[in-house]
């Protein structure tokens, strides 16, 4: 499973590209509205960071198909690099989708909830579709069944389309999508700590450490 990192904050992306195996970022328009700034800075700032070869999944705020790929084209031709652009499920997004691939631009179809709409997204031909897996929680829905379902749908049909989930909110849900075969998931930055923190791990440590100074104090390795 490859993971990305869920934000529009420059310095989160600049800690998180620095110290974990990500494959990019994903924004939307609430997580770039946070950043309070100036649309075009950030992006090019964020493709700075990461660079051209990491995924960069960017939404359009258009509503109809031709300002949909109006807008993706100037985003693909402002940034570049490896970049996807997201668009929610609906007939304009599935149009847009559609007119997208004709011109070889990423589609990322976004705002999914249910195995159909993910496996007509993935017929229009979007490269990744984001199920939201806490939203699904948060309404005793069933966020990872339903990861489960698009997983097994794309394997059935074999469709190239991947599993982007997304709409975290611990690290039970990223595991429960690992299992389920996801090929993608994308995480905001409190959740890669907690991800790799655990308390025996810690203790483990500690231990290493008591136990080196106790026989050689603050020497280290280095200067044996
Ligand atoms: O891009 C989708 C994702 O960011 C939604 O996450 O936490 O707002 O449910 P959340």
């Amino acid at each position: 499973m490859k993971y990305l990192i869920d934000t529009g904050n420059v310095e989160a992306i600049r800690h998180i590209n620095e110290f974990y195996p990500i494959a990019g970022v994903t924004t939307n328009p609430t997580l770039v509205a946070k950043e309070k700034t100036d649309f075009w800075k950030l992006i090019k700032e964020i493709r700075n960071i990461i660079g051209d070869d990491k995924m960069l999944h960017v939404q359009t705020v258009q509503t109809t198909a031709e300002k949909m790929v109006e807008e993706a084209k100037l985003i693909k031709e402002t940034v570049g690099g490896e970049l996807y652009i997201k668009i929610p499920i609906g007939e304009e997004g599935l149009k847009a989708t559609m007119m997208l691939k004709k011109l070889g631009i990423g589609v990322t179809m976004t705002a999914i909830f249910t195995p159909q709409q993910a496996l007509i997204a993935a017929k229009a031909g979007a490269d990744f579709v984001a199920p939201y897996v806490n939203r699904l929680d948060n309404i005793v829905g069933d966020g990872t069944r339903v990861v489960e379902d698009i997983v097994i749908e794309f394997d059935n049909y074999g469709l190239d389309c991947q599993v982007l989930s997304a709409s975290f909110k611990n690290v039970e849900q990223i595991h429960n999508c690992a299992l389920s075969g996801c090929h993608t998931a994308t995480i905001a930055p409190e959740l890669f700590k907690a991800a790799i923190s655990h308390p025996m791990t810690d203790a483990a440590v500690n231990g290493f450490t008591s136990d080196w100074k106790a026989v050689y104090g603050d020497k280290t390795i280095l200067d044996f």
